[in-house]
């Protein structure tokens, strides 16, 4: 790990702590990749890994697939630019596209990040409802911005009781305010969620929810009728995140599922073949609050006797090099058979896991739905965030250093995504490695 260590030794002096994101560090210091080739990462010393990370989930057809390849330099030669700057009909096709497999979505508008579609989202709902806070559930992730970054991985103590949880902050510098308008509930416990739903009713405007909890604990789908039919009872707009689930699940992501249609829906990761992207989608009569036509903004200069937009901009905004890329992504899950074997090749690693660890007597059960999984060392139920603080993270963080140094990519403690690309013998290398790491770690 030398040109790693020296590249990290680099970084610090100019980048705070060596990483452009706070997740991307890890003791004693992160490896810096050189190359990726399908399934495979190469690092700065020329080790290689069977990559599970996949950029947090976005690459669903690994590194560099050669049709979206393909397609990002076919729309960069046929249109002549990376950027119009203007309406243009990519943005159409896959707005098209995104309506007809998400059953939440008849009007899209693109952002360029997960985290903008979630923040896009809920100012669309405050401004549909007129009401000031909004709710989430502990444990969920919505990306690192004010109004959500509260009780993701809260210490239990400052959480308090499981089924009236504080909010607690996870950053430093979040305004107080958002600790009196961001209600934290229990997930997968419908009771205490819809107590504390009814006791705040007139000031939620938007329930937020990860669908399945850092894209690996579902809901029940007892919990998720149950949400659905409190919120709407409750004029309450219910936003599905499905940045992870997206594309995972199904090619209508988790509400397809779940055959739960929510009010407004935030994607990114696949959508955006491995490009920068976000979209936000709903029903129509929520989305018209962006509608430029129906209203004036500080930018379209049009009279102000009509209601105030809605406003919502940015320079890179349904980028054509990006939807080119995520079309092709699309297209490619849309081939006959592709998502089935995407499963089926998740089951069998999920499986083969299991195998292993209960024939070397070390307590292990894979959580996981569609093509993410995570592997957890405890025999009990994982239903939320409480539940994992039962789990033996220490055993499972030294596994990860050893499959780090055996070829196997999660970022330590992470969850496993799969792609089109793994293949079988990606899949017998991991079993094996998993076999070498435990018994290295239990000594
Ligand atoms: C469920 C969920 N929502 C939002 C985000 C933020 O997305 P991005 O990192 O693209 O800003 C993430 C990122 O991991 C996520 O998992």
């Amino acid at each position: 790990m030398q040109q790693s260590a020296e590249a990290y030794a680099r970084a610090e002096k100019v980048i705070p702590g060596g990483v452009t994101a706070n997740i991307k560090y890890f003791d004693p210091h992160p490896i810096f990749m050189k190359k990726a080739a399908g399934s495979h990462l190469y690092d700065a010393d020329g080790n290689h890994y069977v990559d599970y990370l996949l950029s947090y989930g976005a690459l669903i057809h690994g590194h560099g697939h050669p049709s979206i390849k393909k397609a990002v330099i076919r729309q960069m030669e046929e249109d002549g630019t990376t950027i119009y700057g203007t309406p243009h009909e990519g943005e159409v096709e896959m707005a098209e596209q995104l309506c007809s497999l998400y059953p939440g979505m008849e009007r899209v508008r693109y952002t360029n990040s997960g985290l903008e579609a979630t923040l896009l989202a809920l100012r669309v709902a405050k401004a549909y409802t007129g009401r000031p806070k909004i709710a989430k559930f502990e444990g969920h992730y919505h990306g690192g911005y004010d109004q959500v970054l509260w009780s993701i991985h809260p210490d239990e103590q400052e959480a308090g009781d499981a089924e009236e949880p504080n909010p607690v902050p996870e950053s430093s510098g979040l305004p107080e305010y958002y600790q009196d308008h961001t209600i934290i509930l229990p997930f997968n416990d419908l009771e205490s969620t819809e107590r504390i739903l009814r006791r705040h009713a007139g000031e939620i405007s938007a329930l937020m929810m990860e669908p399945v909890q850092g894209g690996y604990i579902p809901a029940d789908q007892s919990f998720m009728d149950g949400v659905r039919r409190v919120t709407k009872e409750l004029g309450i707009l219910l936003i599905m995140d499905e940045v992870k689930t997206g594309f995972r699940l199904s090619l209508g992501g988790a509400q397809k599922t779940y055959g739960i249609i929510p009010d407004l829906t935030a994607l990114g990761k696949v959508l955006g073949g491995g490009f920068p992207v976000g979209a936000v989608g709903g029903a129509e009569h929520v989305m018209e609050v962006l509608n430029p036509k129906r209203s004036y903004d500080v930018m379209s200069g049009s009279s102000s006797d009509q209601p105030r937009a809605l406003f919502h901009s940015g320079t890179y905004n349904g980028h054509p090099t990006v939807l080119a890329a995520g079309m092709a992504t699309i297209d490619l899950l849309q081939q006959r058979g592709v998502m089935e074997d995407l499963m089926t090749k998740t089951h069998k690693l999920r499986k083969h896991l299991e195998d292993l660890y209960k024939v070397m007597g070390v307590p292990m059960k894979t959580v996981g739905t569609g093509s993410i999984f995570n592997v957890m060392m405890t025999d009990g139920d994982i239903r939320n965030y409480r539940d994992l603080q039962h789990v033996d993270m220490t055993f499972r963080k030294r596994v990860d250093e050893r499959l780090l140094q055996l070829g196997v990519y999660t970022k330590p403690l992470n969850r496993y995504s799969m792609s089109t690309v793994h293949t079988e013998a990606d899949i017998q290398f991991t079993v094996d490695a998993h076999e070498k790491a435990v018994k290295n770690v239990k000594g």
